[in-house]
C-alpha cells in the first residue's frame, strides 16, 4: 500500500511526478505530496485526500526543478492529515516510503532524547532524521543510507532527496516493491509499471537489499552485502494506453470490457482447440507429477478465484485441493511436505499475508507455485526457483474492485486443471478436448455477454436503494457468489453476503421478506434442481429474485423478479461467464449511488501490510 515515484532528468519533475502518482493512486488516497529540489532548496507540497487535492494546490503553487520525488498515501501509522503525508523532511533529507517500519517507537524515543523533534506520527519520518542526523555527523549520502538501512527493521521501499545534491536520488527495497525506469538522459522510481509506463517500457526490478541511486545518465545499485551489482533491464510489453481509460467513465467498467482480451491474451499459446496439451512453460510440470495435494494461499478475490478452482482440479485432476486465507494459514503450523504444493493466486504479486504464507510453506519443504499478474513480482520472484509462476495478462489493473484480474485467474486454473489432468493422465481425452473448446470459445461468449449491458443496468436500478442483499450459489457457484457479494460491498457499500445455497436454511432464511433481494445463480448442471428448491423456498416468503442463469432457463425466469442470462459453455468456465453480469451489477449499482467506483473509501489494490 502507498505508491512512491521519482524522477531525475530535464524535464518538469511535477507533471512527471504527479502523472506517476495518478497511476499509483490504487494503492491508497488518503494523501498525496511531491517534492522537488531547486538550487539547493526543497519545495515540498502536501495535501490531505486524493491526488486532485494536491492538483488544486500545485495549480497555485507549482513545485519546479526536474529533480523529485512523489507519494500517495494508504495511511498506517497516523490519521490521514498533512503533518503525516508523506514526504516528510528533515536536515535537508526528503523521503517517500511505502512499507512499515516496526521499530520506529524506539527509534523515535533515541531520537528524542538526542534532540529531534517531529511533526508527524509517521514511521516515515525516522527515516529522513536518521539519514539526516548521520548526514549531519558527515557521513557521506550512500554511508548514511546505508546506517540507517541498518538500523530499521520492517518493509520498505524508499526514494531521498537531499538538497545538498541535486544530481541524484538514494533509494533502497526491502519487502516493498520499488522499479527503475531506464529513459534517455532521465531516470524514473515508481512502486509499479502503470506509473510511468508512458515515458519508458525498460525497467529493472530491484531485489531484496538493493539501494543505491538514480542520475540522469546513469543508475547505480548495490545488493544487501554493499556490492555494486549489474540486474537486468527487462522491457515490458503493456502499453500506455492499457493504463488509461480509454473512453470509460472509470477504470473498472472500461477493464470488465477488457476480459474477451485479457482472456484471449491468457490463453495465447497455451492450448489450441482440437488438442489435448496445455503449453505452460513457466511452471515446472514436473512438479505436477509428484504432488499428492494443492493448497491454494490467497487474500480478497484471489482468495475467491482458488476456492472456484478447486473444483475443476478436484474434479480433473483427482487431487485433493484445499484453500486457504493466506492471513489465517501460517498461524495455526499448518502441516506441509514434499507432496504439497503451495499455490499462490495473487493479482499484484505483492499482497503481503500471501508473500508471507509461502515463506511458511518454504520453510517447511512444500513445493511452491503462483498465478499473479505483475511480472516479476515479490510472489512470483519467491517461485521462481520452485514451482514458477502461471501469469495471468490481464494487462493494469487499475480499478480497486478486481475484475478482469479475477476472471483471468479462473481460467488460469482451469489450464493448470487440464494440465494436471494431462501430466496425471485422470482424464479421457474426450473430457481435456472438451475442456479446451470451451475455453477457446470464452472470449467470444464473454462479448456477447457484455452487449446485454442495458439490460443488466436496468435491473440494477431496481436495487439501488437497497441496504442489504443476498447472494447464494451451490459447488462452483457458491464462491462466484461470494464474490458477487465482495464486489457490490466494496464499490456501492450495500451490505451484501454471499452464501453457500444449501446452507440457506441454516440462518440467512430468517432474514429474507420483500426487502432482502437475493441473487441466485442457477446454472444447469450439478445441483441445479436444489438451487431451484431453495429458490422456491426463497419466494415463498417474499424474497425477490434476481436470477443469473440460463437464457433459455424457463423456470428460472418464472421465479425471477429479474434475470441476467448467461449463455451456453461447458460448467467449468461457467463460473467466468456467470461472473460478468455480477461485476456490470454491482459496477452500476455504485455508478447510480455515486460512489467513487475506482477508489472505494478505506480500500487499497494493493495490501503489502498484514
Ligand atoms: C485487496 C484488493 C483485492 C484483492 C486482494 C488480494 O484487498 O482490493 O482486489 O483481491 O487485495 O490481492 P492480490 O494482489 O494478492 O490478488
Amino acid at each position: 500500500m502507498c505508491g512512491i515515484v521519482g524522477y531525475i532528468g530535464d524535464k518538469i519533475a511535477e507533471d512527471i511526478l504527479v502523472e506517476g502518482l495518478s497511476k499509483l493512486e490504487y494503492r491508497g488516497y488518503d494523501s498525496a505530496g511531491i517534492a522537488t529540489i531547486v538550487e539547493g532548496d526543497t519545495i515540498r507540497r502536501r495535501q490531505v485526500g486524493k491526488l486532485i487535492q494536491l492538483r488544486n494546490e500545485l495549480a497555485n503553487s507549482p513545485c519546479p526543478g526536474t529533480i523529485g520525488i512523489g507519494h500517495t498515501r494508504w495511511a498506517t501509522h497516523g490519521a490521514p492529515t498533512q503533518d503525516n503525508a508523506h514526504p516528510h523532511h528533515h536536515a535537508g533529507i526528503t523521503v517517500v516510503h511505502n512499507g512499515i517500519i516496526e521499530n520506529h517507537h524506539s527509534l523515535r524515543e533515541e531520537l528524542r532524547e538526542k534532540g529531534h523533534t517531529f511533526s508527524s506520527e509517521t514511521d516515515t519520518e525516522i527515516i529522513a532524521h536518521l539519514i539526516g542526523r548521520y548526514r549531519g555527523e558527515g557521513q557521506d549520502m550512500l554511508t548514511a543510507l546505508r546506517t540507517t538501512l541498518g538500523r530499521v527493521e520492517g518493509a520498505y521501499a524508499i526514494a531521498v532527496l537531499d538538497q545538498l545534491d541535486d544530481s541524484r536520488i538514494a533509494f533502497a527495497r526491502k519487502a516493498s516493491p520499488l522499479i527503475v525506469g531506464i529513459g534517455q538522459s532521465e531516470n524514473f522510481l515508481a512502486s509499479d509499471i502503470p506509473a510511468v509506463l508512458s515515458h519508458t517500457r525498460s525497467f529493472v526490478f530491484l531485489e531484496d537489499g538493493d539501494h543505491g541511486f538514480i542520475h540522469h545518465g546513469k543508475v547505480e545499485i548495490y545488493d544487501e552485502h554493499e556490492n555494486a551489482v549489474e540486474r537486468p533491464i527487462k522491457t515490458v510489453d503493456w502499453s500506455p494506453v492499457m493504463a488509461e481509460k480509454g473512453g470509460h467513465k472509470h477504470f473498472m467498467h472500461k477493464e470488465i470490457y477488457e476480459q474477451p482480451r485479457a482472456i484471449a491474451d491468457t490463453l495465447r499459446g497455451r492450448i489450441q482447440p482440437g488438442t489435448l496439451e496445455t503449453t505452460l512453460s513457466e511452471i515446472n510440470t514436473e512438479i505436477l507429477n509428484s504432488i499428492e495435494r494443492i493448497i491454494v494461499v490467497a487474500c480478497g478475490t484471489s482468495y475467491h478465484a482458488g476456492m472456484t478452482g478447486r473444483y475443476v482440479i478436484e474434479k480433473m485432476a483427482r487431487l485433493p485441493v484445499q484453500v486457504e486465507l493466506a492471513s489465517e494459514f501460517r498461524y495455526r503450523d499448518p502441516i506441509l511436505n514434499d507432496k504439497t504444493l503451495v499455490l499462490a493466486i495473487s493479482q499484484s504479486g505483492e499482497t503481503a499475508d500471501t508473500l508471507a504464507a509461502l515463506k511458511e510453506a518454504i520453510e517447511k519443504g512444500a513445493p511452491i507455485m503462483a498465478i499473479s499478474n505483475v511480472i516479476d513480482s515479490a510472489i512470483p520472484r519467491l517461485c521462481e526457483p520452485s514451482g514458477g509462476t502461471l501469469y495471468t495478462r490481464a494487462g493494469p489493473e487499475i480499478g480497486v474492485a478486481s475484475t478482469k484480474a479475477f476472471t483471468t485467474q479462473l481460467v488460469a486454473l482451469n489450464l493448470l486443471a487440464i494440465e494436471l489432468a494431462s501430466v496425471r493422465k485422470t482424464c479421457s481425452d474426450k473430457t481435456i478436448e472438451t475442456a479446451i473448446d470451451a475455453l477457446t470459445r470464452l472470449p467470444r461468449e464473454i462479448e456477447n455477454l457484455l452487449d446485454l449491458e442495458d439490460d443488466i443496468k436496468a435491473v440494477a436500478r431496481e436495487y439501488v436503494k437497497a441496504d442489504n442483499m443476498l447472494y447464494l450459489g451451490r459447488g462452483s457457484m457458491f464462491p462466484i457468489a461470494l464474490e458477487g457479494a465482495l464486489k457490490l460491498k466494496e464499490i456501492s457499500y450495500i451490505h451484501a453476503e454471499g452464501y453457500a445455497a444449501g446452507e440457506m436454511k441454516h440462518g440467512p432464511i430468517a432474514l429474507i421478506d420483500e426487502n432482502m433481494p437475493v441473487v441466485v445463480i442457477a446454472t444447469p448442471g450439478l445441483g441445479y434442481e436444489k438451487v431451484v428448491a431453495n429458490l422456491e423456498e426463497v419466494k415463498a416468503r417474499g424474497g425477490k429474485i434476481i436470477g443469473v442463469g440460463h437464457e433459455s432457463d424457463a423456470h428460472l425466469k418464472s421465479l425471477s423478479e429479474q434475470m441476467m442470462p448467461i449463455n451456453g459453455s461447458e460448467d467449468s468456465v461457467s463460473t467466468v461467464l456467470a461472473s460478468v453480469p455480477l461485476q456490470l451489477f454491482s459496477y452500476h449499482i455504485a455508478d447510480l449511488r455515486g460512489t467513487d467506483v475506482d477508489q472505494p473509501r478505506n480500500l487499497a489494490k494493493s495490501v503489502t501490510v498484514e
